[in-house]
């Protein structure tokens, strides 16, 4: 049993991480064990939990699973977790108790937790009180020991848990069932040396770890040579890629590197403003094929909450690198995330807020009411704001991130935008959807043929989160 340890998990040391190209390991016996066997996964969070489960697929069926969409018919039921928020917790909570209630109807069903819970000493806790029942659960930093805490778990029939506290290495050799045939997460980095104030991530994914530029381009002239059209680079910091290495290789020149393999698209997910530099800013502006699209979290506009939060940036030094993203790479559409009732926050702070919502007229924003982590600072910080205050401010943003996000689209209506259609849209099958250069969604009637490929679509209506179009053919 290794049980997580909030305290080492935050310690830092000044050592380079290590590559580990064959680590992950699936011997014949193991390749046995899903044989007949079904698995259901569910996955919450980020993008970055979205990719751990491609590679979590691709492990289970080296195992010889097969997936199910139904957990009613599943033999192994695993959730891929997410921390960042309480209600995120109360979520998983609530689809264990469903799948407690199939384990007593099924006793061989095995139920697993992994990625950002299982790192939290509470959740742990938690589940060693309260759900003994499970079967396993393991961490983000031995990811790839799946196959070997599958295998201890239907040989012991005893609830396992396998989860390291630590800075954490780079493992290469993780294979990876892409849901996209045309469009590909790839991890850059792991980890993040932040520690802003409210964030329980520096904790659940350890130290902030560069891959190293030989994997990530290799991977990226693979998914060219496979046919695949889009990129999207990941980290929790991309913009701090390559400051943990020796070698002066940083964001601008991954980038850079990335765009010249051809690829048709680069996206790349999350910035921090903090080190968003002018080199980047200039290589963002000189490919064609960097597409226009910046999510730069602003989760403040008030000054005295951006440091209470650890932010490192100020209002105006905020507003100076977005408008130079702004007059350097035109047209580009920028998002943001937003936390409202941070401890302390007075209406004047969230006024503040508003205020650089009103300048930056964001494309669109994710908005969250501050949930205090256990083991955060701000989790002891004296949090003062009612829920109905919080709720109000919430609302009132909300209110003026939609107006934003509506005028902004309407800018759209009559012009001619490349899309690359992706697959079929919730709105039927006679309905393709995908995304805009600058990240707008977009639904078109056209035939399947199109799918995977990108086309100029004449925009004919516009809401405030998507767009309908129609392809212009040549
Ligand atoms: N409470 C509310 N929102 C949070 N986020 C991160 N931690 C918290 C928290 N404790 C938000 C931030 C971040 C996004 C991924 O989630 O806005 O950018
Ligand atoms: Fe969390 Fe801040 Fe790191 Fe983002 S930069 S993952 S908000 S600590």
């Amino acid at each position: 049993m290794l049980i997580p340890n909030l305290k080492e998990a935050k310690t830092r040391s000044n050592k380079e991480s290590i590559v580990k190209a064959n680590e992950y390991i699936i011997n014949n016996d193991l390749k046995e064990l899903g044989k007949g066997k079904l698995y259901f996964l569910k996955t919450y969070g980020c993008q970055m939990n979205e990719h751990d489960s491609e590679n979590i697929k691709a492990m289970l069926e080296d195992m010889n699973f097969s997936e199910t969409k139904d957990m009613e018919e599943a033999d192994l039921i695993l959730l891929n977790t997410c921390a960042i928020r309480e209600n995120a917790h109360n979520k998983v909570f609530g689809y264990l108790g469903r799948a407690k209630n199939l384990k007593s109807r099924k006793p061989g069903v095995l139920v697993g937790l992994c990625g950002c819970m299982a790192q939290e000493e509470v959740v742990v806790n938690k589940i060693l009180s309260e759900y003994k029942w499970m079967d396993f659960v393991f961490g983000t930093h031995n990811l790839h020991k799946l196959p070997q805490v599958l295998e201890k778990s239907i040989k012991e029939h005893k609830l396992n848990v396998e989860v390291l506290s630590c800075e954490g290495d780079i493992i290469e050799n993780i294979p990876v069932k892409r849901d996209s045939k045309f469009k590909a997460w790839i991890n850059i980095m792991y980890g993040c040396d932040k520690f802003c104030t409210y964030c329980i991530v520096p904790y659940t994914r350890g130290k902030q770890r560069s891959r190293r530029k030989e994997y990530i381009l290799n991977e990226v002239e693979e998914l060219v040579k496979d046919g695949y059209k889009e990129v999207t680079l990941l980290g929790q910091n991309v913009n701090a890629y390559g400051k943990d290495l020796n070698d002066n290789y940083k964001m601008e020149n991954l980038l850079e590197d990335v765009a010249k393999t051809g690829i048709e698209r680069v996206r790349f997910v999350t910035s921090h403003p903090w080190d968003f530099t002018d080199n980047m800013i200039d290589v963002i502006a000189k490919y064609d094929n960097i597409m226009p699209y910046i999510h730069l979290p602003l989760q403040s506009g008030s000054d005295r909450i951006l440091k209470l939060m650890g932010r490192r940036y100020t209002k105006d030094s905020y507003l100076e690198l977005y408008n130079k993203l702004k007059t350097k790479v035109p047209n580009c559409s920028i998002t943001t995330d937003i936390i409202v009732g941070f401890p302390g926050e007075t209406e004047e702070d969230f006024k503040e807020t508003l205020d650089v919502v009103n300048t930056c007229k964001y494309d669109g924003a994710y908005t969250f009411i501050f949930s205090a982590r256990e083991g955060t600072p701000a989790a002891k910080m004296k949090d003062d704001v009612t829920l109905e205050e919080k709720e109000q401010r919430l609302f009132k943003l909300n209110e003026l991130v939609n107006k934003y996000s509506k005028e902004n689209n309407d800018k759209y209506l009559d012009t001619t935008v490349k899309v690359l259609l992706e697959g079929t849209s919730e709105k039927g099958e006679d309905t393709l959807m995908g995304y805009t250069e600058t990240m707008k969604l977009v639904n078109v009637k056209a035939d399947k043929k199109y799918i995977g490929t990108i086309q100029n679509v004449k925009i004919k209506e516009v809401k405030t989160w998507s767009m309908d179009g129609i392809i212009e053919e040549d």
